[in-house]
């Protein structure tokens, strides 16, 4: 689904913002201390942006929180993360619950612990009717293989006749995303001075407007999301003439 050009009106905030939140482990290194401060540091900033996405009526914010590819850092490291997303669901989830916010997850399944698979069940069963923030998680998650699985289950589609392959055009095969359903971001924005998409809704991404900063993800605060914000905007402004493409 293409990002609405008309939802992008002065004072309106992007309808999807999609961050990476990077610098975690620089953070703590200039402290001396060790990563996972940083990551405890990160998921108060998950809590801050939340929020503020909340109060700015930003319908959609979807947060990379860990990649496919994180399974390469150290154990100790995975596990520090996973730790944080648990404490983060069982403490936050009655909080997300009560203002009205969706929580969704999208990601592999696969190698996550039982617990955390029941957690996200547990959030996405609680607040499937909630009409707020659509708060999207990426964990386990990679844009190659979300690709590659949409492409299995079209597949399978033509295998069993139920779908002609004349038939496949964006919107069907957007539609077998794990994505289906919610408008591709408007903003991407990435943290901490890194300027790469890193497997993060390449798809999704066709038509986003990205934003680089140079803070760091534990320092994000709300006042930096309002530039970014503005950013955006700016650059909605030069270009809002162009017919989509
Ligand atoms: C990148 O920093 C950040 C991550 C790999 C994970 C993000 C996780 C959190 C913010 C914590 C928990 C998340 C939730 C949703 C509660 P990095 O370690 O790659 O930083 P570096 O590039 O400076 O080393």
């Amino acid at each position: 689904m293409q990002p609405a050009r008309n939802n992008t009106a002065e004072n309106q905030p992007p309808r999807h913002i999609a961050i990476i939140m990077d610098g975690n482990g620089r953070w703590a290194q200039a402290r001396n201390l060790p990563r996972v401060a940083g990551h405890q540091r990160g998921a108060a900033a998950v809590r801050r942006v939340v929020r503020a996405c909340r109060e700015l009526g930003v319908q959609y914010l979807t947060l990379y929180a860990f990649s496919s590819e994180n399974w390469k850092r150290p154990p100790g490291e995975v596990d520090d993360l996973m730790g944080l997303l648990r404490l983060y669901m069982r403490k936050e989830l009655s909080d997300l619950n009560k203002h009205n916010v969706r929580v969704r997850f999208i990601g592999e399944r696969t190698r996550l612990a039982e617990d955390i698979i029941a957690l996200i069940d547990e959030a996405e069963a609680l607040t499937r009717a909630n009409t707020g923030l659509t708060l999207i998680i990426a964990l386990n998650y990679g844009g190659q293989s979300e690709i590659v699985s949409a492409c299995r289950a079209i597949a399978r589609d033509v295998q069993a006749g139920r779908l002609k392959p004349e038939d496949i055009d964006e919107s069907v095969f957007a539609a077998h995303l794990q994505t289906g359903g919610i408008p591709d971001p408007d903003m991407i924005l990435r943290t901490s001075g890194e300027q790469r998409l890193s497997n993060f809704l390449l798809w999704q991404a066709a038509y986003a407007e990205f934003v680089f900063v140079d803070t760091l993800w534990p320092d994000f605060s709300r006042r930096n999301l309002e530039e970014a914000i503005c950013e955006f905007r700016r650059r909605e402004r030069r270009y809002g003439a162009r017919p989509d493409e």
